[in-house]
């Protein structure tokens, strides 16, 4: 767990002020996946691992950002921020002044220190936490409040235009907006959202392959410029699609066979998830946990065949957990090719659901895998130290 006490005393010492501190959370996707870019729906709940930020005023004119994970800073002239990303972790604090100021703000000099406990590149959002806990502590220092759902779309913008991963607008929306004991059920066109209680005796487990693999971010990238085929190849019969949330099995039905296969199988997924997300948050609501874990299991499967975006180890996860006492639903959560599995289990199972999976695991995969019994958390917010 970060403490707010630890950060504030280390920004004291080293920037010489007793800083604010703004919290933004990692989440984890129960379903609705490679949807949100589709302006589709999602439902992730954001968890207990967090960035924070801790900032305070400067009179140099200078903007120094630290990062206590990096152990590392960078500092600028206020007005001599590069323009581009330069391939480093300061890309994500620094796209955010960008953004700011393409919006017409004027950035003042700070100090600013980062730490978090996200872990880094297990499909938990760590970068949205690093933006928007980034943007929650600029605006601050500057009065400006903004409404966040704006501010998720600012964040998503950063990580779009100025650190260039073409990622929709899940993680950031969910790292704002996110709230205690619920998962958030996002329409990503309207950015209207509704919130859904996760049953006290459900956990929240985590578990982490330990394995991204190194393909994965270009593949992202091959899955969304297939989604855009299909999209085309549908618009051409009904130009009112615009996005595949438009599109519905019906007219995949018709005109599926004028896409490459692999197309075919891509859109199927995503118009199949939308639909699954959408039923999903109505199970949760009305505490079907059954038909729930009936979807995330369909989920997972949808994602290994259709999307081809899951990996052995995946797989074997979710298949271990599946046969673990208490497990209600397991599925590989957010981009793919590796990551977590979530899983969603009978509170009282948990414990022992998490010892068993990583042994399981370990002799299925030799891999020793981490697992995270999380809790749904609240979105951005400021902690007082
Ligand atoms: C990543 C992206 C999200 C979303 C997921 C897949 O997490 O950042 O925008 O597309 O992959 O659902």
């Amino acid at each position: 767990m970060l403490d707010v006490n630890g950060i504030s005393e280390l920004h004291h010492e080293r920037f010489g002020l007793k800083p604010r501190v703004f919290a933004a959370p990692g989440r984890v996707n129960i379903i609705g996946e490679h949807t949100d870019y589709a302006d589709g729906f999602v439902m992730p709940a954001a968890i207990d691992f967090a960035t924070f930020a801790a900032i305070s005023p400067r009179d140099d004119g200078r903007i120094e950002i630290r990062s206590e994970n990096y152990q590392d800073s960078v500092a600028y002239e206020r007005n001599g921020l590069p323009r581009q990303q330069i391939g480093h972790w300061s890309d994500y604090p620094v796209g955010i002044l960008a953004v700011l100021h393409e919006e017409g703000m004027e950035i003042p000099a700070f100090s600013l220190t980062l730490q978090g406990d996200v872990p880094v590149g297990a499909g938990l959002s760590s970068s949205a936490a690093v933006e928007v806990s980034t943007m929650a502590a600029v605006l601050s220092l500057i009065n400006v409040e903004i409404p966040l759902p704006r501010m998720a779309q600012l964040c998503r913008r950063a990580e779009n235009g100025y650190v260039g991963a073409s990622t929709g607008i899940m993680d950031q929306f969910i790292a704002c907006c996110g709230a205690e004991n619920h998962a958030l059920l996002l329409d990503c066109r309207s950015l209207e959202y509704r919130l859904a209680p996760i049953p006290p005796d459900l956990s929240l487990v985590i578990s982490n392959t330990m394995v991204k693999h190194a393909h994965a971010g270009g593949e992202y990238n091959t899955r969304r410029a297939e989604v855009e085929e299909g999209t085309e190849i549908l618009r051409r019969h009904r130009p009112e699609i615009r996005k595949l949330r438009d599109a519905t099995i019906a007219d995949l039905e018709k005109w599926g066979d004028e896409m490459p296969p692999d197309v075919l199988k891509r859109v199927r997924h995503v118009i199949t998830e939308n639909e699954r997300t959408v039923a999903a948050a109505d199970a949760l609501e009305r505490g079907d946990l059954e038909t729930l874990g009936r979807l995330m299991y369909a989920a997972h499967a949808s994602y290994r065949d259709d999307f081809e975006a899951s990996c052995r180890e995946a797989d074997a996860m979710v298949e271990l957990a599946s046969k673990e006492e208490g497990c209600i639903g397991a599925r590989l959560t957010g981009g793919g090719f590796g990551g977590c599995t979530v899983n969603l289990v009978k509170a009282a199972c948990a414990r022992q659901f998490a010892a068993n999976l990583q042994r399981r695991y370990r002799e299925v995969t030799g891999i020793d895998a981490d697992v995270y019994l999380c809790r749904a958390s609240a979105g951005a917010h400021e902690v007082e130290a």
